[in-house]
């Protein structure tokens, strides 16, 4: 049985209906597919760190979206170009059999947001290839590396091979799900994709080991948010960089929770001054508004690969997204987010391990900028996010046995001490 919390049924509405709490419960359950374990609260509204229930009770949001709420909630200057766009009628998808100036804006901005890629190809500057949800720009990027692989190192089609992390997420489609290490998200699906090889997170020995004529690329995520908030050992990236150029492979990190800001660097990459061959970006892409990822890449590379009708998307840079991806860069950029979370993640993260040193519950703080998990002892961290929630404070488990706190970038200095006077009530009583 649900667990319903009191309403105030009788309060002015809040939000997009006056569907109660109740009501909202029993819809999603008749109507939706059960696929996540939520926390009990229907969230009516949401602005900058907080999001705000029925009853007026705000949370403060310190998961953010799993990154995509990097700006905070509702960004007026990204509110402001979404709703100037629809006003001026240049946001509807048009069709890319058309050019648009809200895509060859977003295009070019972030081709030149993102340092070159690949630069052993030529300093021809990077390209971009637009999509929707964040698996379709990893997809994108497995496109690219088999593509490389056959064309330019004659591996047969249909025997490249791509060297991918044990505890990896890349998404919830059949290509990605085929080499997960979680059984839970492939069994009964499949025929799965073959061509993955998977090998143990931070160990650049086992991905030597295990390289073959066929292999064409490594594709990882540099800081692992879902697989339980697990930050690879100082010189993983510059090694896996060295392994790349020796044998010819294309490096692809997936930075879609990881990139823009949140571990105190624009690019995760940044943090041991390497370059990838291909970088996927999503989530805080447009702000947390609407779904945009790209995969970025050098300009010879994306040349090679796709060509006129070898890849698409319906959706993928329409007019509504690019407006707000092009204001969320500026966002970024103009409130240098990314200093931000150095400065605010690197204090948060001292407080939270005295807090970790006094309490009997955590087994291991980790993370870097405002990318933070506490490891709990008894692998039930769950328990501790229903209790911080009763506290006002939205977070959730990676792993099942880590608390991932990743709140919005900009998140003031009052609003860090309420998430930790909220740590130490859970953690030190
Ligand atoms: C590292 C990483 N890659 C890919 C994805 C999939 O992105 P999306 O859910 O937008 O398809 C996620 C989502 O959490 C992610 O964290």
């Amino acid at each position: 049985m649900l667990n319903m919390p009191t309403v105030l049924f009788d309060s002015p509405v809040r939000g997009f209906s006056n569907v109660t709490d109740r009501d909202a419960y029993a819809m999603e359950q008749s109507s939706g597919a059960n696929h996540y374990d939520r926390l009990q609260v229907v969230v009516r509204t949401a602005k900058g760190s907080w999001i705000t229930d029925n009853s007026g009770k705000r949370y403060l949001d310190c998961l953010a979206a799993y990154s995509a709420a990097n700006l905070g909630h509702h960004h007026p200057k990204v509110v402001n170009a979404i709703m100037k766009a629809l006003a001026g009628n240049y946001a509807s998808v048009i069709s890319n059999v058309v050019y648009t100036d809200p895509l060859a804006l977003f295009l070019s901005k972030t081709a030149g947001f993102v340092p070159q890629l690949g630069p052993r190809f030529g300093s021809n500057g990077n390209k971009v290839m637009p999509k929707n949800g964040g698996v379709e720009s990893v997809e994108t990027a497995i496109k690219m590396a088999r593509y490389y692989g056959w064309k330019r190192k004659n591996i047969p089609d249909g025997k490249q091979e791509i060297i991918v992390f044990d505890n990896n997420f890349h998404g919830r489609m059949i290509t990605v799900i085929s080499f997960s290490s979680k059984p839970k998200y492939r069994e009964g699906f499949g025929p799965l994709t073959p061509g993955f090889v998977s090998v143990e997170f931070g160990n650049l020995d086992a991905v030597k080991t295990a390289i073959t004529k066929n292999t064409c690329g490594i594709l990882v995520e540099p800081m692992q948010g879902e697989g339980g908030m697990n930050i690879p050992p100082p010189g993983f990236l510059k090694g896996l960089r060295k392994i790349a150029d020796d044998n010819d492979l294309l490096l692809m990190l997936d930075e879609i929770q990881v990139g823009l800001g949140r571990t105190g660097k624009n690019f995760c990459f940044e943090h041991e001054n390497i370059v990838p061959d291909g970088l996927i970006l999503g989530k805080a892409l447009s702000g947390g508004l609407i779904p945009l990822s790209v995969f970025v890449t050098n300009a010879k590379l994306m040349d090679i690969a796709f060509n006129k009708g070898s890849d698409g998307s319906t959706f993928g840079g329409y007019p509504l997204a690019c407006v707000a991806g092009v204001a969320a860069l500026e966002v970024l950029q103009e409130e240098q987010l990314a200093k931000e979370s150095e400065i605010k993640g690197k204090k948060l993260k001292q407080v939270i391990m005295k807090i970790a040193d006094q309490s009997k519950h955590v087994k291991e703080v980790r993370g870097k900028g405002l990318f933070i998990g506490i490891e709990v002892e008894n692998k039930d961290a769950m328990m501790f996010c229903r209790k911080l929630l009763d506290l006002g404070i939205i977070v959730n488990d990676s792993h099942g046995h880590t608390i991932r706190i990743s709140p919005p970038l900009n998140i003031s200095n009052d609003e860090t001490d309420f998430l930790i006077k909220g740590l130490e009530k859970v953690f030190l009583s």
